[in-house]
């Protein structure tokens, strides 16, 4: 079955200067600098889909020509919210998007038995009014991504104010993911084959936390 007919909320970005970039990222001879570039080059352009259907509102202003109605961005405020580590290297590309976002923290890793561990969320006041984008770009078993959406649903924001946007995910994590929240939307780049016996992402770019910062 096609995947988006599976997964009604599902996007994946297959622009050519994403896939093309992402290709560059795979290969295990992209430097560190390079990585962590285009992974905020990705953000920004998967940012610009993620945000397509913010809502507008017109309001009155002068041109130098003369009056008209613009239109502004008129929703609800926006919070960034990486999944640490590797969450933040696509924040700073979705910052330049909307540079008034707030940014919330959630820290997880995976044990031995690859299941998500907890060791610090950090948010802004008022989150159950806001937007939330949260940020990972591996969805890989899924775990940590159910559990970065379960920890805002606690505080308090809707489903329809979750989106999550992803680099590389895998079909056992998407899966999991969307019988989880079947009615959030997930942003990813690629689908990738499957997940090897340590749970990584075939063929995947490896540990994107390691790689971005440079820990391998
Ligand atoms: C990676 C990645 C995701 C998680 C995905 O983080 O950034 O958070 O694995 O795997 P899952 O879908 O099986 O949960 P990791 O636990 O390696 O931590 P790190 O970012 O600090 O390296
Ligand atoms: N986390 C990563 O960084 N890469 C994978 O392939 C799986 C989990």
């Amino acid at each position: 079955m096609n995947l988006n007919t599976r997964y009604p909320h599902l996007h994946v970005i297959d622009h050519p200067l994403v896939q093309h970039k992402l290709s560059i990222m795979r290969s295990r001879n992209c430097p560190t600098k390079d990585f962590r570039q285009l992974l905020r080059e990705i953000s920004l352009l998967v940012g610009y889909e993620l945000t397509r259907d913010f809502p507008l509102t017109r309001r009155h202003i002068e041109t130098p020509v003369a009056p008209m109605e613009a239109p502004f961005l008129s929703g609800k405020k926006v919070v960034i919210v990486p999944v640490l580590r590797a969450g933040l290297g696509m924040t700073d590309g979705l910052l330049e998007l909307i540079p008034s976002a707030r940014v919330g923290h959630i820290g997880l890793y995976r044990d031995e038995n690859k299941q998500p561990v907890e060791y610090l969320v950090r948010m802004p006041k008022h989150l159950e009014d806001r937007t939330c984008i949260i940020t990972d770009p591996m969805v890989a078993t899924g775990g940590s991504a159910v559990h970065a959406v379960d920890v805002l649903l606690k505080r308090g924001v809707s489903e329809s104010n979750i989106r999550f946007m992803s680099l590389v995910s895998a079909p056992e994590g998407l899966d999991f993911f969307f019988r989880a929240h079947p009615s959030i939307d997930l942003y990813t780049c690629a689908v990738d084959e499957k997940l090897n016996e340590n749970a990584y992402i075939v063929p995947g770019l490896g540990d994107a936390g390691d790689r971005i910062f440079g820990t391998v």
